[in-house]
């Protein structure tokens, strides 16, 4: 089987959740024979259709307009036997570049009009291969997707070339640090379903719902983390890229957010063995204490006092939130008695791993 695997996000690999997604189908297509062609098409020439319709008059099945799309692509797309469309849901939809691709296919129709029942279609030129459609959104509901999976369904579904729909939400979550378990079963999902696809033609209900399942059992915590990075962009003057590339961390401006970012950074894999109450006696700007409890890989937040906690942090607001966001060495700060760590000092040293880094 040949495949052209087209990404059309505009994000550099590394940034791209489409990338990573097509990576992982495309491992698996290769794993089962396929050969795959992959193109960014952020690093391609690929104007937008004018509606000249030479293609359709003066120059029969070529397009007028002299890119990399007319002189490299269109023709590697009507050689293949499926292409595979990821791309960013953007407005809901299909993403510009990757919808600029699919109208410059316009030469593979004819002009003429056929109908068939009670629909008007043009009849196809040449053989329109399969095409398999990849898609990752920032939100975490599925029916995010529900507007493109309809047009996706109207325009090839009824033709019999629909391969296969592949939507991830909530796809930011897929380089999280403290979710990359999860992450690492969901492109393995997706590797599975480049196998099927190549090997079934299709993808099974039980791969598609591997790759939906959901990352995080309350999505809101993460959207709520979501929100504290967005804050601390704009405190810092730096993009998301930036955020990354420097390792910031979303930093809380209050002990409910502090607590919201722990058990959104919670690591469940890296807690099986651990049964304990870790207490914040916070001094200074917030004062007040506050617990995580920790219990069969589960955590909870409470505020207040616990009987006897397994740790306890006493320390300035502040200080502790340098500590977290990198400000400040921990250890160093412990050593100058910058704050107090009673109870399972092991628990201490645990923290990034149980954390998410
Ligand atoms: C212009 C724009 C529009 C977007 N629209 C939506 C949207 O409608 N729904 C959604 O869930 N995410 C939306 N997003 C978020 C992206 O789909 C999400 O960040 C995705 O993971 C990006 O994929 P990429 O890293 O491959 O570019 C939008 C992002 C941008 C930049």
């Amino acid at each position: 089987m040949k495949v052209l695997a087209l990404n059309g996000s505009p994000r550099s690999d590394g940034m791209s959740k489409s990338k990573i997604m097509l990576n992982a189908l495309v491992e698996g297509m290769r794993e089962a024979g396929a050969e795959v062609d992959v193109v960014d098409l952020r690093e391609k020439k690929i104007r937008t259709c004018r509606g000249c319709m030479c293609c359709w008059t003066t120059t029969p099945g070529v397009c007028a307009i002299k890119d990399d799309m007319t002189a490299e692509l269109f023709p590697k797309w009507l050689e293949a036997d499926l292409a595979v469309y990821a791309f960013p849901l953007y407005h809901f939809t299909i993403n510009a570049d990757m919808k600029a691709f699919i109208e410059r296919t316009l030469p593979v129709l004819q002009p003429f009009f056929i109908s068939v029942g009670n629909e008007t279609l043009h009849p196809l030129r040449h053989k329109h291969p399969r095409v398999a459609f990849l898609s990752v959104a920032g939100f975490p509901e599925h029916s995010v997707f529900d507007q493109l999976s309809s047009w996706v369904r109207f325009l090839y579904g009824r033709f019999g070339i629909l391969a296969a729909e592949i939507y991830r939400p909530m796809a930011e979550a897929l380089t999280t640090p403290s979710l990359r378990h999860k992450a690492a079963e969901i492109l393995d999902a997706t590797r599975r379903a480049g196998m099927e696809i190549v090997e079934q033609g299709t993808v099974s209900d039980e791969t598609v719902s591997r790759i939906t399942r959901d990352m995080h059992d309350d999505p809101r915590l993460f959207l709520q983390a979501g929100d504290m990075m967005w804050k601390t962009c704009i405190r810092e003057g730096v993009t998301v890229r930036e955020f990354h590339e420097k390792g910031l961390v979303p930093r809380p401006e209050n002990p409910g957010e502090f607590m919201t970012l722990m058990r959104a950074a919670f690591v469940p894999e890296a807690a099986q063995d651990i049964n304990a109450v870790i207490q914040f006696d916070f001094s200074g700007r917030h004062e007040g204490s506050y617990r995580l409890i920790m219990e069969n890989g589960a955590i909870q937040a409470a505020e207040g006092a616990a009987e006897s906690p397994g740790l306890t942090i006493r320390s300035d607001f502040d200080l502790w939130m340098d500590i977290l966001c990198n400000r400040a060495d921990g250890q160093q700060m412990f050593l100058e008695q910058k704050y107090t760590a009673r109870g399972d000092l092991a628990l201490l040293t645990r923290m990034k791993e149980l954390f998410g880094g």
